[in-house]
């Protein structure tokens, strides 16, 4: 594709480390049904291949929960587009997310979470954005630690587009001048 700059993470590089950590989290969990919470829309790609090595039975809920809209820089403000269907009261939950950026966003759902009394609550990241947290955020799963660059691929989007892609791209400057920190 033309917008592609460089490739960062391929699709085979993906796609072992998520059997990885699929097989991390069966260990982990054993027999326990784990609830998986995807955090739509970036979660979403993640979500489905991810859940493809979880031998633990396993159910799935959905949450948008919107920090960007269609900018590329967060701006700080949470809200909750799409709630649960499902109460997690005693339940044993993961949260599905694409990246871990500043914080803002699972600091934010961490919190609302809690208040809902879940049995256990982890987070499992693809990408995990370290050097720009706002927020501290203790991370049980990680994919992979990546720099402080604009990525795009594998859920997550440009402009809504190239969730789709199976690896994770820098995009050529030409595409996003003036619209990334
Ligand atoms: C992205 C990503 C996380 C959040 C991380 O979602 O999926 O939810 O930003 O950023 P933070 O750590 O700085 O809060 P976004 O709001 O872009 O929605 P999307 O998943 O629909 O792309």
């Amino acid at each position: 594709m033309d917008i592609v700059e460089r490739i960062v993470l391929s699709e085979e590089q993906i796609q072992t480390r998520v059997q990885e950590l699929g097989q991390a989290i069966s260990q982990d969990y054993g027999d326990e049904c784990i609830t998986l919470l995807c955090i739509l829309k970036g979660g979403l790609m993640f979500l489905c291949d991810l859940a493809k090595h979880i031998t633990s039975p396993v159910v799935y809920d959905f949450m948008s929960v919107s920090s960007y809209g269609d900018a590329t820089q967060s701006s700080g403000v949470v809200r909750i587009t799409k709630d649960l269907e499902e109460s997690i009261e005693g339940k044993h939950v993961i949260i599905v997310e694409d990246i871990i950026d500043t914080g803002l966003t699972l600091s934010y759902l961490l919190n609302n979470l809690h208040s809902r009394n879940p049995a256990s609550l982890r987070i499992c990241t693809l990408l995990n954005k370290e050097a720009h947290r706002k927020v501290e955020i203790a991370v049980d799963y990680v994919g992979f630690d990546v720099p402080n660059e604009f990525l795009v691929g594998y859920g997550l989007d440009f402009k809504q587009l190239y969730r789709n892609i199976p690896y994770v791209f820098v995009p050529k400057p030409e595409y996003y001048q003036d619209q990334v920190d």
